[in-house]
């Protein structure tokens, strides 16, 4: 049989010359062109008439094989009935499938990439990456390295990492008034993992998931990839704000809320709409998911109480994260679960994720064992506190008294309201070409909800700086930005 065309050239630049016969056979036998049946040379053969070492014949002989394209008998080595001659033939004549993402994937995608983390003034939920304690870190990562066992190695206990488990449960009881036990805190990775979690152990396919409008689009997307129905639910001055024919026509199982500072309006829950949540909620059955993101940076006073604590076993779910407080690369946030389901949704979480990150768990325990976490918190609030203060005078005298802001009762970001003639997504995309990076309000909403405003981020803007990026935004607001 004439092989020659076996090596004829182009060769292929990517292949070592020791693969290139085998690379060349399995080609031509997963195209047809080797047809089933074909008998092969004697390697001895084929490597006389290619020129080519005995050893490298063998080498494809074996390699094909083993991987059943080749059979060999008493009589030689032939080509294995493969059935690709149905399978071309269909081809020819039916379209392939097109290679995609599942439908539920397809219409929980947003437009554009992952936020855009980069340190652009105004870039919503930045956490001030300078201010970051460093060496301390460093030092508990180290230590936790040093001290590192099969226990780090592994996966994450169920839960979590008991220690910081244990921090956690204490923090939150001193910080956030919520008393708590380890057993009932279950570490995930971050917010985003710990919705998904929330969606599939709480939620069944197609049950609906109530949403704040505007709200928080990183939930959407782990709320439609678990196959929710989500419902988007207006809010208020006072926060969510369902109707009657919410609760009557769309009865939720999953209520995705950010009471103490609604994102992104910064609006806070009032007591009232709290306890009005949790007694619909109970009575239909729901679960209300508490997303403290940010709370730790209250401006005045103590974060309003969470819903969690309200009334004892209420159907709530709290999350927390330390993207705002440490920074969001270490993906490490937690949930706090009422104890009549703790034990089971640790259980079905360690078996959903397999959660691993034992190093960083220690290391986070360490460091707020030692008080770096609390004294990092101390620091960052009145820092960021004064970079607030810094903007909204920047905007006031850039823009008028009259500008309307909300949302600094907490967190990283104020909102400002525009007209409705100066549209947000405008601003933004001048904005965006002068080196900021606000995000616009509109994005955030669905209709029947319309707003028009700017998320400004200022955890990454320091207050020397504040007068200088205002006054950029000032010309991307008047229309002047576009260069
Ligand atoms: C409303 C809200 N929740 C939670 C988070 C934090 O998410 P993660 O913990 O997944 O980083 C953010 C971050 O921007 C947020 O805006």
């Amino acid at each position: 049989m004439e092989l020659d065309w076996l090596l004829a050239p182009p060769l292929p630049d990517a292949v070592p010359r020791q693969r290139l016969l085998y690379h060349r056979l399995r080609e031509a036998i997963l195209a047809g062109r080797l047809a089933p049946g074909t008998r092969l040379p004697a390697s001895r053969q084929l490597a006389q008439s290619l020129a080519i070492a005995r050893n490298t014949v063998l080498f494809a002989y074996e390699q094909l094989l083993s991987e059943g394209c080749l059979l060999a008998d008493r009589q030689g080595t032939r080509v294995a009935p493969l059935a690709l001659g149905a399978m071309t033939q269909r081809a020819e004549t039916t379209p392939a499938a097109p290679l995609q993402l599942s439908t539920r994937a397809a219409a929980a995608l947003q437009p554009g990439p992952v936020r855009e983390t980069a340190a652009l003034p105004f870039a919503p939920g930045t956490p001030d990456y300078g201010a970051f304690p460093f060496r301390a870190w460093r030092a508990c990562l180290e230590r936790a390295w040093r001290e590192a066992g099969w226990r780090q190695l592994g996966y994450a206990a169920h839960g979590g990492d008991p220690d910081l488990r244990q921090a956690l449960a204490s923090h939150l009881t001193t910080v956030r008034g919520l008393a708590v036990s380890p057993e009932q805190v279950v570490i995930t990775s971050g917010t985003q993992a710990a919705l998904d979690l929330c969606a599939r152990l709480l939620a069944d396919n197609g049950d609906t998931v109530w949403v704040e409008n505007p709200g928080y689009f990183a939930a959407r997307v782990a709320y439609g990839l678990a196959g929710l129905a989500i419902h988007d639910v207006a809010v208020d001055g006072e926060g969510l704000a369902p109707t009657k024919a919410d609760w009557r026509d769309q009865p939720p199982r999953l209520v995705m809320i950010t009471p103490s500072h609604q994102y992104p309006t910064g609006r806070v829950m009032s007591l009232a709409r709290r306890l009005t949540l949790i007694e619909r909620a109970r009575r239909c059955g729901a679960w209300i998911i508490e997303d403290d993101y940010d709370s730790e940076f209250r401006r005045a006073g103590p974060a309003p109480p969470a819903l969690f604590g309200l009334q004892p076993d209420a159907p709530v779910v709290y999350v927390g994260t330390f993207s705002k407080t440490l920074y969001p690369g270490l993906r490490l946030g937690y949930l706090v679960l009422p104890k009549a389901i703790a034990a089971d949704f640790t259980l079905a979480a360690a078996q959903a994720t397999r959660a691993g990150q034992g190093i960083e768990q220690r290391a986070l325990a360490d460091f707020m064992a030692r008080g770096s976490y609390t004294a990092h918190l101390r620091k960052m609030r009145s820092r960021y506190a004064a970079r607030q203060a810094a903007l909204r005078a920047a905007l006031r005298q850039t823009l008028g008294a009259e500008i309307e802001i909300s949302g600094g009762e907490a967190g990283l970001h104020l909102v400002l309201w525009l007209p409705p003639e100066v549209k947000d997504t405008e601003v933004a995309a001048r904005a965006a070409k002068l080196g900021l990076a606000p995000r616009p309000l509109s994005a955030y909403a669905r209709p029947p909800v319309a707003c028009n405003g700017l998320v400004l981020g200022y955890g990454n803007l320091e207050e020397a700086r504040a007068m200088e990026a205002v006054r950029r935004l000032a010309l991307a607001i008047h229309g002047d930005g576009a260069v």
